[in-house]
C-alpha cells in the first residue's frame, strides 16, 4: 500500500541513484526552476547529454543570465569526463506566481521555440510557512506548485505531442514530494465542499504552511493520474510525478532566515540523511530519460523506481476527489487562457 514508513524512508535516502545512460540527442528540453537546487543539477546533467536545445527557466532575467553561466561551468567540468558535445543552452524567465507570466512564456515558446518540445521537467516549487496570496488571488503554494504547473503543462501539451511517437514518447515530469503521503487528514469532509480549489486556497482552511505544501504536491500527483488517464495507451506522451527524496537545497529558505531554525533544520537534515541536490536531481533525470517510458506513465516515482502513491488517491474517495479536482482545474484555467479548453477537447477526450 502507498504509505510512508520510516524503514523505507531511511533505506531509500541512503541509496546511490543511477544516472540514465540515454542521450537526448537532437531533443528540446525545458526545465522549470533551474537557477538553484535540483533544477540546476538536473539542467547540468541533461545539458551534458547533448540536447539540441535546453531552456532552463528562472524567475527573472538576472537569474537567467547567472544560470546560463553556472550551467556552462558545470557542463565544462562534467564534459571533461564524458566527452560529449556542448548543448545549446538558453534561459528564459518564468514566474509561476503569475498566470500572465506563464502565458507569456508559452507565447514566447510558440513564437521563438522549435516546433517540438520533447521533455518538460516542471521542477519549480516553493515552500512558504506564512499564508500568502498571489496577485491572481490564490494561496501562493497552490498557484506556484499546482495551478501554474498545470497551466504550463496543458499549454505546452500540443508541442509535447507534436511528432512524438509511442516508440519515442515525449516526457512530462512533475516534481512532487513524499509529503503528499501526509495529506489525508486535511481533506476530511472534502466531499461536502462546494469548490475544492476555493476551499483549500482560503486562509480559513486553517492548516499549517507545511500541510499546504504537502497538499499542493498531492494535487500534482492527482493531476498526473488524471492527465495520464486521458491519453491513449500506449502513449506518445509519458507523464510522471517524481519524489526527489529529502535533499539539501534552498527550499526552506524562508525558515532558514532565522539562525536557530537554520541550525535545527541542518541538524534534522543530517539526522534524516538528506541527499545532495545532485543526487536528488537524478530522480528527475531518470524520469525524463529512462527507456522504460511506458511503465512510468501516470505513475509516482521515488528513488528512480515506480512506487504507489498515497492510499487516499487510490481509494474510491480519492479517485472522486481527483476527478473533481481535474474538472475544477480545467474550468478555472480555461478562464485564465481560452487555449486550455481547446487543448483539452482536442487532445484529452473525457474518459
Ligand atoms: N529539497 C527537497 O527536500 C525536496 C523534497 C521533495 C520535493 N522537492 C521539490 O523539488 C523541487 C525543487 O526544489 P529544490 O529543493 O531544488 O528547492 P530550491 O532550491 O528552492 O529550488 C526551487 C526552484 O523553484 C523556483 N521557484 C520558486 N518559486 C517560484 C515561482 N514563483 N516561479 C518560478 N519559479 C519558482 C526557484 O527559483 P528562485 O530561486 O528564484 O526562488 C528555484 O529555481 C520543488 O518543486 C520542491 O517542492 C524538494
Amino acid at each position: 500500500m502507498g504509505k510512508l514508513s520510516l524503514w523505507s524512508f531511511f533505506s531509500e535516502q541512503g541509496r546511490y541513484l543511477p544516472l540514465p545512460r540515454e542521450s537526448v540527442d537532437g531533443k528540446t528540453v525545458v526545465i522549470a526552476g533551474a537557477n538553484v537546487g535540483l533544477g540546476l543539477e538536473a539542467s547540468a546533467h541533461i545539458a551534458n547529454k547533448g540536447p539540441s536545445l535546453l531552456i532552463a527557466t528562472c524567475r527573472d532575467a538576472v537569474k537567467c543570465d547567472q544560470t546560463l553561466e553556472i550551467t556552462r561551468v558545470l557542463l565544462v567540468l562534467r564534459e571533461r569526463y564524458t566527452g560529449t558535445q556542448p548543448a545549446s543552452l538558453d534561459s528564459w524567465p518564468l514566474e509561476l506566481s503569475s498566470f500572465d507570466n506563464v502565458r507569456s512564456f508559452v507565447d514566447r515558446f510558440d513564437a521563438e521555440g522549435p516546433e517540438r518540445l520533447n521533455i518538460l521537467v516542471a521542477n519549480a516549487g516553493t515552500f512558504r510557512p506564512v499564508y500568502t496570496r498571489t496577485q491572481d488571488d490564490w494561496e501562493v503554494m497552490l498557484q506556484v506548485n499546482y495551478l501554474s504547473i498545470a497551466l504550463l503543462s496543458i499549454l505546452l501539451l500540443p508541442h509535447l505531442l507534436r511528432s512524438a511517437t509511442c516508440d519515442d514518447p515525449s516526457r512530462l515530469v512533475l516534481v512532487s514530494s513524499l509529503g503528499h503521503y501526509l495529506v489525508e487528514p486535511v481533506l476530511t469532509g472534502s466531499r461536502n465542499w462546494d469548490h475544492v480549489l476555493g476551499a483549500i486556497s482560503a486562509e480559513k482552511f486553517g492548516v499549517s504552511g507545511a500541510s499546504r505544501y504537502n497538499l499542493s504536491k498531492m494535487l500534482q500527483v492527482a493531476f498526473v493520474r488524471e492527465l495520464a488517464a486521458r491519453l491513449p495507451s500506449p502513449t506518445p506522451l509519458v507523464i510522471t510525478a517524481v519524489d526527489p527524496g529529502l535533499c539539501h537545497s534552498s527550499l526552506q529558505r524562508e525558515l532558514e532566515k532565522y539562525c536557530l531554525l537554520r541550525m535545527i533544520l541542518a541538524f534534522v537534515k543530517w539526522l534524516l540523511c538528506a541527499r545532495t541536490s545532485e543526487m536528488g536531481s537524478r530522480n528527475l533525470v531518470y524520469a525524463a530519460l529512462a527507456t522504460n517510458a511506458q511503465d512510468l506513465h501516470g505513475k509516482y516515482m521515488s528513488s528512480c523506481e515506480v512506487v504507489e502513491e498515497c492510499d487516499y488517491l487510490l481509494s474510491a474517495e480519492g479517485k472522486a476527489f481527483s476527478e473533481r479536482l481535474w474538472w475544477e482545474t480545467i474550468e478555472m484555467l480555461s478562464k485564465v487562457d481560452d487555449r486550455v479548453s481547446r487543448i483539452v477537447s482536442t487532445y484529452l477526450p473525457a474518459r
